[in-house]
């Protein structure tokens, strides 16, 4: 019989137990969890726990220490298929009937008994099954959520003894705690799940108000992810040493979901925008150079009839009219087939620029009989966009994205776990040379996650297919890009060397 000081410790170390389990959240953990505190508390040699999922009873955790002795942890995977809810088994009568069934040797329950015991395990694994205790696992609201079953009882001599009555009471009190514990996982577990379906539903959503971005965010996550995932695996070189823990791996995943929130605020028609005019502006440029067009003939024609009332003009004038004529002509055609060319986004040479400055000093009549310019103030300012296809105002705007993430992010309570995300989040166009924005961070101020958000941002955003100003760039050539970068140093190039060599770009691809 136990003592009075036995029981004292016994519940002492119960209180210790519980505090355990609530403060493990990870519900695979803390079934593994249960099971081994239970089995150390009862001498237990194996132990195992069901969780009651609908009419079954799902087999979670097997442990057995004999077993992981002889065969070793990973050989042999002992989860049986889930079993039906009924008193059949023993599982199944303790979870119905709220019972705690404490047997001495499971081969001589009477064949008449409700419930059986399953040899099955045992044969498979030339074990004996011979002490077994099972219980309820009753949470808060007196609902039974699963069975906590404990196998072989052993004595201070390794041999198989019957599990102590007084143990029943106590492994119950665990049990209800684990329950508990196992409730609140759940709901965490839930919650979790509940915000990451918002976030990626959001985003997603947000992504695609745009061709140019649809997607993106996704497929920043999963280069992301696999950039980690090659970071933790790698054993030499500049990650060697260094490892993220699986909160950390999540504050990196919830970053990536998030950094493009802020395009929200971004106007679409800059989201959209393709060449440096829209195709109804650059419309709009063709009909007035039809118009050009007809007004140069008017001019001519004056000219000519001009010509022919002043008396009798020689071939020569009338030939040179028409040469003129054909001239100008030709010269508004070249005109505008240069517009249509400089409308693409690329890089403006000096010449072109002084071209399109001509071109824009250059007025009509209008049918309304005023002169009018070429081209429009507007027009001239996205003509003439140098590089890409953003005016600068365009361009601080379609910017301003990363400040507006910040600015929502940072109005998000995330839990511990989560609260760099507006840091990364906010950061991910940093360069480490400071050329990069909304702060012009510099090398150490950047943090590695928003430098591989960083990474893989510019990879996703030069390869995505579904840009609609551009093809997608083939991979190689864009890792010719991330390497360049890495040469000016603007990207990390730890960073980008392991996306080359661990092949992410591929792998993040693949399912
Ligand atoms: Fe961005
Ligand atoms: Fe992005």
């Amino acid at each position: 019989m136990a003592t009075v000081r036995d029981l004292h410790q016994q519940i002492a170390r119960l209180n210790r137990i519980g505090i355990a389990l609530s403060s493990e959240h990870n519900l695979r953990n803390l079934l593994e969890l249960i099971v081994k505190e239970a089995r150390e508390f009862t001498q237990a040699d194996g132990g195992s726990l069901y969780l009651i999922k609908g009419e079954k009873l799902v087999f979670e955790v097997a442990q057995n220490a004999t077993l992981d002795k002889r065969l070793g942890r990973s050989q042999e995977a002992f989860r049986p298929f889930p079993i039906p809810l009924t008193c059949e088994s023993m599982a199944g009568y303790v979870a119905l009937t709220g019972k705690v069934l404490n047997i001495e040797d499971v081969y001589t329950i009477p064949v008449d008994a409700e419930y059986h015991f399953n040899a099955e395990f045992d044969r498979r694994n030339h074990y004996r099954t011979q002490s077994m205790l099972t219980v309820p696992m009753r949470d808060n609201e007196d609902q039974i959520i699963g069975v906590l079953q404990l196998i072989n009882s052993l004595n201070e001599h390794g041999e198989v003894v019957p599990f102590l009555p007084e143990y029943e009471e106590l492994v119950l009190s665990l049990a209800s705690q684990a329950a508990v514990a196992i409730n609140n996982a759940r709901l965490i577990q839930q919650i979790k799940e509940l915000f990451e379906a918002i976030v990626q539903y959001s985003v997603e959503a947000i992504d695609r108000r745009s061709r140019v971005t649809s997607g993106h965010s996704a497929r920043v996550v999963r280069y992301a992810t696999f950039l980690v995932d090659a970071i933790n695996r790698q054993r030499n070189g500049p990650f060697g040493e260094f490892s993220f823990s699986p909160e950390e791996i999540e504050e990196i995943r919830v970053a990536a979901w998030l950094h493009d929130i802020g395009k929200i605020a971004v106007r679409e028609a800059i989201l959209e925008k393709e060449n440096k005019l829209t195709e109804s502006e650059m419309e709009a440029v063709r009909e007035r150079f039809a118009a050009i067009q007809l007004d140069a003939e008017r001019c001519f024609l004056e000219r000519k009839l001009a010509l022919l009332s002043s008396g009798e003009p020689s071939p020569e004038a009338l030939e040179q009219l028409e040469q003129e004529r054909i001239a100008t002509l030709q010269e508004i055609r070249d005109d505008l087939a240069f517009l249509e060319r400089v409308n693409i986004p690329g890089y403006l040479e000096d010449a072109d620029l002084q071209r399109l400055q001509a071109i824009a000093a250059k007025t009509y009549q209008a049918p309304s009989g005023e002169q009018k310019p070429y081209l429009t103030a507007s027009e001239y300012a996205n003509l003439s966009i140098r590089r890409g296809n953003l005016t600068e105002e365009e361009l601080q705007h379609m910017r301003s994205h990363v400040l507006h993430t910040k600015d929502m992010l940072s109005k998000i309570p995330f839990t511990k776990n989560l609260r760099n995300v507006p840091l990364y989040a906010g950061a991910h166009h940093e360069m480490l040379d400071g050329s990069g924005y909304p702060e012009g961070l510099k090398g150490e101020q950047i943090p590695l996650q928003a430098r591989i958000l960083a990474v893989v941002d510019v990879y996703e955003a030069l390869t995505a297919p579904d840009r609609p100003y551009k093809k997608p760039m083939p991979a190689e050539q864009a890792l010719q890009v991330l390497r360049s970068e890495a040469g000016r140093g603007r990207l990390d190039k730890d960073l980008v060397e392991l996306f080359i060599e661990e092949r992410v770009y591929e792998k993040a691809q693949g399912d």
